[in-house]
């Protein structure tokens, strides 16, 4: 039968069960009830919850859910009769949420997930499988949330070489950057507001710390390069260390502080980083502003590719999710990283330290004569070239801030310097690095 042509039968229903209805499963009961018909028309066929399931059967969502069947027994939507698709929206890496990825695979049905740190451990495994049981694996929503990123590069970008991937991968880092940035707040003060809004969760240390971003870097690198995904590959730093000063300097410098989930192919490996950087004031990630998400992919043929766009929250999480079901709904699926398991390289690791750029750093030290000296003496020590030097005087006397750009050089070079540093007794506090993206 064409794919233009109508069926001569209509198609049954694509059977959809829901696992876990918080946030995000709440968005996609929402989105299915709202955009019934139109999903219908585009799916071919109508897509119909039938079943449910969470910890708590009795808890409040905001929402009837009084004609759906529930399951107190996640596995019983596994082995139902009536489900073609389960959705996984627990969360964890590991736990509840992997054991119903597998069990929903090896049963032969498909699975969509919203969650990438179980993809970032277990992806591989579970795409494994996906493909023993040809079923679909499908995950948009483990990836920068509403942004169709993972089918733009999937399928979209599919016959490019992508040398790079990068961008802003966590909504709660950038809404507090970008708090920094508008009211001069600290990091403490900004964070607080990040929590109050909603936007961080009460120990943000998944978002704050990296590691959020970097579950989801693994992701895209595995599927930009074509090879096996690594978590314990991705090194990431956090926005812990950053002080007011960092953004106001930054900022000085014609720059802004993003967070920088940065993925790279070269022939000396595959470089998988999150970390603060300074992005040009003229870059597009520079004009990324509060929660939002953005991804930068650069193909061989199509050049740079920019998407932004809602990261989290109940609807664009959900809008991604649907657009998984529906794409299994047309029977539109294939391998969950653009190719068979076996056919993904083991790419070796980069040396990051052997990077070449140009650093930004800030000391905060003591008013003292010798200071300067001593810092300019150990970077000298480490091979480390300064381009520019600002001294700002103390504010409240708790030191004062140096801020160091160095020519391009290595990255070792800057942690050999500050190691020297360290010993010094001059020196408040723990001293701030970022790469200067020259992108
Ligand atoms: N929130 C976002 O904006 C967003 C964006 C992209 C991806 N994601 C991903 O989507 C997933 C869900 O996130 P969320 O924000 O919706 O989380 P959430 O609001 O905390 O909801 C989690 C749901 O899972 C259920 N659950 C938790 N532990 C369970 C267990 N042991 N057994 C059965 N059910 C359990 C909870 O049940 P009860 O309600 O009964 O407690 C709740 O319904 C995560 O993987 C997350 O990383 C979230």
């Amino acid at each position: 039968m064409s794919p233009y042509s109508a069926p001569t039968a209509p198609r049954p229903p694509l059977r959809v069960a829901l696992a876990g209805i918080g946030v995000v499963g709440g968005g996609v009961v929402r989105l299915l009830e709202a955009n019934r018909e139109l999903i219908a028309r585009r799916a071919g066929r109508p897509i119909e919850i039938v079943a449910l399931s969470a910890r708590d059967r009795h808890k409040d969502r905001g929402i009837d859910l009084g004609r759906y069947r529930w399951e107190d027994d996640m596995d019983a939507l596994v082995a139902a009769d009536d489900v073609d698709v389960v959705v996984e929206m627990i969360g964890g890496a590991d736990g509840p949420a992997l054991t119903l990825a597998r069990h929903t695979l090896g049963a032969g049905k498909a699975l969509v997930t919203a969650n990438k740190a179980m993809i970032a451990h277990h992806g591989l495994d579970l795409a494994r499988i996906a493909e023993e049981k040809d079923t679909p694996l499908k995950y948009e929503a483990a990836v920068a949330g509403g942004i169709p990123v993972i089918k733009a590069i999937r399928e979209g970008a599919s016959a490019n070489e992508i040398a790079r991937v990068y961008g802003i991968l966590n909504g709660t880092c950038n809404y507090i950057l970008t708090q920094m940035e508008r009211n001069g707040a600290s990091f403490a003060d900004a964070l607080a507001a990040a929590q109050a809004e909603g936007y961080a969760e009460a120990d943000p240390t998944f978002d704050v710390d990296g590691i959020d971003a970097a579950h989801k870097l693994s992701i895209l690198a595995a599927l930009c390069f074509g090879t096996r995904l690594d978590i314990d590959a991705v090194t990431a730093d956090g926005i812990r260390g950053l002080i007011a000063a960092d953004i106001r300097e930054a900022e000085a410098l014609g720059h802004r502080v993003r967070l920088i989930g940065m993925a790279e192919r070269d022939a000396g490996g595959l470089y998988q980083h999150v970390q603060p950087c300074l992005v040009p004031a003229d870059h597009p990630l520079a004009y990324v502003p509060g929660a939002l998400n953005a991804v930068v992919a650069e193909g061989n043929f199509v050049g740079r590719l920019f998407f932004e766009g809602a990261g989290a929250g109940a609807g664009p999480t959900a809008s991604a999710i649907v657009a998984d079901i529906i794409d299994i709904a047309r029977d539109e699926y294939g391998p969950a990283f653009a190719m068979p398991v076996d056919a993904l390289d083991a790419a070796p690791v980069a040396d990051a330290g052997a990077r070449i750029g140009k650093h930004y750093v800030r000391l905060i030290v003591e008013d003292r004569i010798g200071v300067l000296a001593e810092i300019a003496a150990a970077m000298r020590d480490a091979g480390v070239s300064i381009e520019s030097l600002i001294q700002r005087g103390s504010e409240d006397g708790s030191g004062v801030v140096i801020v160091l750009v160095t020519h391009e050089g290595p990255a070792k070079t800057i942690d050999t310097a500050l190691g020297i540093l360290a010993a010094s007794d001059h020196v408040v506090g723990t001293p701030m690095h970022m790469p200067i993206l020259a992108l």
